[in-house]
């Protein structure tokens, strides 16, 4: 049986992000530091965005104020139409419950739940109260992602490409129509993270949904149909 339905899918040209004159700047004991500075950016459903740029330039501060991870200094910010601005955390994360995927460069999963509990936790997390079908679609997933063998191993019993695929797993299990990924193979040896990154932009494609990646790589970059680039909190639109 397939547990899964696409009918819920975000119409085509939906703005999922959307930010206007966005800044951060933090302050600490060398006094304030601007990492991001008068960010526009519009975000349709179902593209694949591509965040590149120099270490430091200011990438997953981005990504974490688009998430509603971390608020900005000032300027708007929207996800699915709502401003984060008047959100508290709790807001914050309902607004992203089931439809919003993460996937990290160190995985984060947690140590002592198995593969397949880490799959489950966000179906729970999402209010999931059936845990025949809580199992059965983290199972599914798991299967998807070639881990069918792993269900109850833990992270520290796995490889580092075994652990991403648990991570994306996790990140597509509620059919998000957004998943942020922050250098998904940084962590990875070459081959295998062209096999994650080949298994990622599958499953994005299969569930049509939105994917913001940051990444090093100009390859995987050229595979996304818009491409950003950050230097010193300014963050351009690379026009091919
Ligand atoms: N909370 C913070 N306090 C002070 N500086 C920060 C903070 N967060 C990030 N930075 C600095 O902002 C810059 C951008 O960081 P980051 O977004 O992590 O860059 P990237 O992901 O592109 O490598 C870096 O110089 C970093 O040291
Ligand atoms: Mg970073």
């Amino acid at each position: 049986m397939n547990t899964f339905s696409h009918q819920d899918l975000p119409q085509a040209s939906t703005t999922v992000l959307f930010a206007k004159d966005v800044n951060k700047i933090v302050y600490d004991v060398d006094g304030e530091l601007t990492i991001l500075q008068n960010v526009n950016l519009s975000i349709q459903s179902g593209q694949t965005v591509a965040l590149v740029g120099a270490s430091g330039s200011g990438k997953s501060t981005l990504l974490a104020l688009l998430a509603g991870l971390d608020s900005a200094s000032s300027g708007e910010i929207r996800l699915f139409n709502q401003p984060l601005s008047g959100m508290d955390e709790n807001a914050r994360a309902k607004l992203r419950r089931n439809r919003v995927g993460f996937v990290f460069q160190t995985f984060q999963l947690l140590p002592h739940l198995s593969a397949l509990e880490n799959v489950a936790l966000p179906l729970e997390i999402g209010g999931a109260s059936n845990n025949a079908q809580v199992r059965e679609k983290a199972t599914f997933m798991l299967e998807r992602v070639g881990l069918g063998k792993r269900l109850t191993h833990t992270p520290r019993t796995l490889s580092g490409g075994e652990q991403q695929r648990v991570a994306l797993a996790r990140a597509f299990v509620t059919q998000p129509q957004l998943v942020f990924a922050d250098e998904p193979t940084g962590s990875l040896d070459a081959a295998t993270g062209a096999r994650i990154m080949d298994l990622m932009f599958s499953l994005n494609q299969e569930q049509q949904a939105t994917l913001i990646l940051v990444t090093h790589d100009s390859h995987l970059a050229a595979k996304c149909s818009r491409r950003f680039h950050t230097e010193a909190g300014h963050v351009i639109e690379v026009q091919d």
